[in-house]
Parts: C-alpha cells; structure tokens; sequence
C-alpha cells in the first residue's frame, strides 16, 4: 500500500469528479482505475505516474516519496545528485511492424519492454506472462538466462510495470513463474493491483534435491485492475471417478444431491496440466512450450469474445494459437526467432480439436461417457440422488442405486 494515496500526494481534490476526469483525461488514465488508485492506495506504473506528475505539475521524486516509492531518483536526490530525468512520455509512437498478422492478432519480434513503452494505457484485457525463469536455459534467442539475481528482479520489475500500466481496468494479469520468484513479484503486483489467487499447477521441474523438498509446483499468480475482474467464467470440473470402475474416489457422504450437476467448482490447485516434453508436440525445445489445456483455461476463465490478450513473452506462441481458437483478439511480442510461432499459427487445426475433446467432459458432473458407465453400474448420479431425496422411489427404481 502506498503511504498517501495517489490523488492526495498530487493534492488533487479527490471529491471533485470534474478535477479527477480532466486529470484522468488528460493522462490517458481511465476514471476507474484513477479512483481504485485512490481508494486502496495502489500505486501507478512509473510512466503514468510521470504523466500524472507533468499534468498536475508536481515534483516527480517529491510524490514518489510522498507514496513510500524510494528508487535510484529519490536516492539520488537524498544524496544531493540531480536524479536522470525520466524520457517525456510519448504518445502513439509504435515504431514496430508486425513480423506476423492474423484476423485476430499481432506477433512482434520485439523485446518486450521496448514494445510496451509505445502501447498506451489500458489497452488489454487480459495478460500473460510466462518469463525465462533465470535458470541457466539456452534459449534460441541467446537472452542471458543466468543473470544475477537482483539484475533477475530488477528486469522483472520493468515487464511487469509496463504490464500494469497497460492493463484496462476490470483486466486480468497472469504470471506463471517459479515460486521463488513469484514471491517478490507478487509483492510488487500486491502494491499496484488486486491479488486474486496463487495457483498451484501440479508439475515436477527438477530431480529431487537433497536436503530440500521435491519442487512440485509452479506458481501462477492471478490479478486483476480494479476489485474484481469484468470477467470471471471459470470453467467447472467433472467430478473425479476411478478411470476403472467408475466409483467414487472420495466419501461424499449426504453431499451428493447437492453436487452441482454443472460439475464440480475449480480449484486453485491445478493438477490435470500435462507437461510438453514429447519433442514431436514441443515446437521449439528452447522455448519451454506450455501446455495449450493451461492457456485455454486462463483464457477462457478471464476474458470473453473479441477481448484483447497480450503475452510479452511468445516462446511457441501457445497463448496465441489459445487465443486464436478460441475467437479472442491478441497481441505478443518474441525477442527470438519467430518462425515456429507463424508454422503454428498456420495450422491450428489439430489443438482446436484437442481442446474441443477435452472441454466436451466440463461443465458436467459426470461427463457423458462416465454417467453411462455409472448407470450401468447401478452407482448415483445427479438424478438418482435427487429422486431419492424426493422420496420417489416408489416405483423401485432407485432401490437399485447405491448409497
Ligand atoms: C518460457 S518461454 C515462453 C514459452 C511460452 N509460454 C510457450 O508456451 O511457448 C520465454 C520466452 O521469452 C522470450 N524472451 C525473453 N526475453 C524476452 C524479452 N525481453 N522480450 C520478449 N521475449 C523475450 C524467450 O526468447 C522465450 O522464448
């Protein structure tokens, strides 16, 4: 949280809703988002807070200080040096050709930060973000994959700021990461947006360590602009059977007429995300392909038709080809060779169908297939429970289910 608020260290009257729309208008700031920065004391992205500073002409290292931001310019002022002047913020200058376009989107070979400093404010809908991880991979694009680890941080801090700056309000904000470092990342996403979840998606990374616990999870942070996200359609789960003889894995006890038979609620602990290993569906083996069922269920958990999705970090372009198949707008930059992107973009037929396979077995209790093999078996269902509650078994049917 910030020490003032954003309004009262710019010492704007924030009861004025003339005063903080010419401020917001002029900055290219939504009203929205300007009010949520003010109400929970959030902080603003470095390049907004610059506009904002220029707009209300006031001291750019002297509001830093008044939001408990200490950086290199409020240090430099401390020790009587003249801070580097921040670059005047430019407007509507992208200087980046798309290395790919479909109907629905644009591929930049580009560093990400670079492109990101030319988008303006509020511009996505949803983000995510899947960053080299610092572990000493050989990626494609020879990016320096060992990097100390507060030169790891420190870049870190500057995609993801611009990723809060870009992001609408109401927007959702995905980083996928080791935990290690989605620790400090979700400190500094903590101060800026509204934390939602940390997800745990159930993958093994390394051999086991000794002296340590088996890392098992990665982390998946989840944001939003805003208190709540425009939209939240998390897809419901069928409930878990035995793949053999289809019974219960768990006591369900007097629960099961109320089990919804839409399915079961997700969780925040992801265990069905298949790692890519088998090098005839990894496109590129630098690129740490993820697995296209991830993607498909963050895109279509936090964003809608036509909704634009950016990913600064494009590797195989999974977000991409999930955004593509499923009729979402997109953005992305590669700062590496993008011919494996544009081969997969090209021929998108096959994963439609992997995801059309898969998804047909959600938003169901039990899934065609299973609830057959559980009537056969004479085990409840939806129906069954729900008559027996009813009290009409009268005609025998149900005596048949078990309990
Ligand atoms: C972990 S991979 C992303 C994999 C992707 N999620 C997928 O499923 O295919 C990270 C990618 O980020 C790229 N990259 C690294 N630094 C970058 C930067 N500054 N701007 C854009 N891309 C960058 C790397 O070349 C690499 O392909």
């Amino acid at each position: 949280m910030a020490v003032q608020s954003i309004l009262d260290a710019l010492g704007v009257n924030s009861r004025s809703q003339k005063e903080v729309s010419r401020l917001a208008d002029e900055c290219g700031i939504s009203r929205e988002t300007l009010a949520y920065l003010h109400r929970s004391k959030k902080l603003p992205s470095v390049k907004d807070l610059e506009n904002l500073c220029q707009a209300t002409d006031k001291d750019l290292v002297s509001t830093k200080i008044r939001l408990g931001l200490v950086d290199e310019s409020v240090i430099a002022r401390l020790d009587g040096r003249e801070p580097i002047p921040p670059n005047s913020p430019k407007k509507g200058t992208n200087r980046f050709k798309p290395d790919l376009s479909t109907e629905a989107g644009k591929l930049f070979r580009a560093d990400c930060v670079e492109y990101l400093k030319t988008v303006e404010s509020e511009r996505y809908d949803l983000i995510f973000a899947d960053p080299p991880f610092n572990l000493n991979k050989t990626y494609a694009s020879k990016i320096d994959d060992s990097l100390a680890e507060d030169e790891y941080a420190e870049w870190c801090l500057e995609w993801l700021d611009e990723c809060v700056r870009t992001l609408k309000y109401g927007g959702s904000f995905f980083v996928y990461n080791l935990p290690k470092w989605n620790i400090p990342i979700g400190e500094f996403l903590t101060k800026r947006l509204t934390f939602r979840h940390w997800i745990a998606i159930d993958l093994k990374y390394s051999l086991p360590i000794a002296g340590r616990l088996y890392p098992s999870h990665y982390s998946l942070l989840y944001f939003t602009k805003g208190p709540k996200p425009t939209t939240f359609t998390p897809d419901r789960m069928p409930m878990e059977v035995c793949p053999k003889c289809f019974g219960d894995l768990r006591d369900y006890g007097g629960y099961k007429a109320k089990m919804n038979p839409e399915g079961v609620n997700l969780t925040d602990i992801w265990m069905d995300i298949p790692p890519v290993r088998h090098s005839k569906y990894k496109r590129r083996k630098e690129a740490n392909e993820l697995s296209i069922k991830l993607l498909d269920r963050i895109v279509e958990m936090a964003s809608k038709k036509g909704d634009l999705v950016f990913d600064p970090f494009g590797g195989s372009g999974t977000t991409y080809a999930a955004a593509e198949i499923k009729g979402r707008r997109w953005e992305g930059c590669e700062i590496g060779p993008v011919d494996g992107i544009k081969q997969r973009m090209d021929g998108l037929d096959e994963e439609k169908v992997f995801i059309e396979k898969y998804r047909s077995n959600y938003n169901s209790l039990f899934p065609p297939k299973t609830k057959v093999e559980r009537v056969r078996r004479k085990l409840w269902t939806c129906e069954s429970v729900r008559e027996k509650a009813n009290g009409s078994h009268s005609n025998g049917t149900l005596e048949l289910f078990e309990n």
